[in-house]
């Protein structure tokens, strides 16, 4: 028998039953089983989020979402809690406020944000966050030397940060660690909700808690396949394509002069969709658009990193 993906066209259409909810008194309904957030962004209500995309099964720990829910006593996440009927849910309380402003002061007073993109900023600049309160940042640590239960204290009136050396140990990207939120997102691209290598887990506990490959062996030494889809959902730039860091480095890195164009990845029959983003006739990285229905933003190492022949074909001119 012929089983037809849903969504798929040709597959069964399924019902949903519609739930009425309030948003900042303004009445909404969404089909059943979405979460506060899509019934947010259906009216136009932007929740900042961090460790959440749609193409993940949420997992919760970044906590910049909250909203406040009549009846519950705690703040909750607004990416994985569903709607049910008759909730009133509050997206810009005093105590919804307070909570993100901490959020983003904790992360930014630890984490070099420097490219994690104007909604960052501009969040930290809503919320009021501070992260200069906490002091000069601490001098950087041997992170993955860190052992679990062994956290050195900082000195005094200085900021603990997850600085660290960047991490280039293979052509294709760097690891950066000191923009490391901890969102977990590589962790899950690289496992079971996408690549299935496992090649990246976090490693250490509390604060020493990082990002590491298995005995944090260097990349070409580890299970990893370089298909890149670690770097697709790294919402700070700590993942980073080697061409992509190496113009920053050189102060030439400029979206502005960058064109995007959607094209189909030519290796292979499946037919995953490439979006090239050209700087100064140059293909500087590789993104894949999180709608496409096959790949949802996933390529392998071809398509993601497969594109130095074009320039060759300019007959090395360059
Ligand atoms: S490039 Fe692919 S295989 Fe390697 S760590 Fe990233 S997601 Fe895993
Ligand atoms: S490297 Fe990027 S995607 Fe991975 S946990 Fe850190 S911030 Fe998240
Ligand atoms: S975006 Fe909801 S917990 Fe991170």
């Amino acid at each position: 028998m012929t089983t037809v993906a849903p969504g798929a066209p040709g597959a069964p259409v399924t019902l949903r039953r519609q739930v009425e909810l309030t948003i900042d008194g303004q009445a909404v309904t969404v089909p059943e089983g979405s979460t506060i957030l899509e019934a947010c962004r259906s009216i136009g209500t932007e929740v900042p989020t961090l460790c959440y995309l749609e193409t993940l099964t949420p997992v919760n720990v970044c906590r910049v979402c909250v909203v406040e829910v009549e009846g519950s006593r705690t703040l909750v996440p607004a990416c994985s809690r569903p709607v049910s009927g008759g909730m009133e849910v509050r997206t810009d309380s005093e105590r919804v406020r307070t909570s993100r402003r901490m959020v983003l002061e904790l992360l930014a007073s630890s984490v070099d944000l420097s490219t994690a993109g104007g909604d960052v900023d501009r969040w930290i600049e809503t919320y009021g966050a501070r992260p200069e309160r906490h002091g000069p940042p601490a001098l950087s640590t041997e992170r993955d030397r860190a052992r679990a239960g062994e956290h050195e204290p900082v000195a005094v009136g200085t900021a603990a940060t997850v600085s660290q050396a960047v991490k280039r140990d293979n052509d294709q990207y760097v690891r950066d660690y000191s923009k490391c939120i901890l969102c977990y997102k590589c962790v899950e691209a690289c496992g079971e909700e996408a690549q299935d290598t496992f090649a990246i887990a976090v490693a250490g506990r509390g604060f020493d808690a990082r990002i590491s490959t298995e005995m944090d062996v260097p990349l070409p030494d580890s299970a990893c396949v370089y298909c890149g889809n670690c770097i697709a959902v790294c919402p700070t730039g700590a993942l980073m394509f080697v061409t992509e860091h190496d113009l920053r480095a050189r102060g030439e890195w400029d979206e502005g002069r960058q064109q995007v164009t959607r094209t189909v990845c030519p290796y292979c029959g499946v037919g995953c969709n490439l979006e090239l983003h050209v700087q100064d006739d140059r293909i500087v990285k590789v993104t894949s658009p999180l709608d496409h229905d096959v790949t949802r933003g996933n390529l392998c190492v071809k398509g993601r990193f497969g594109f130095e022949f074009a320039e060759a074909l300019d007959g090395g001119s360059r």
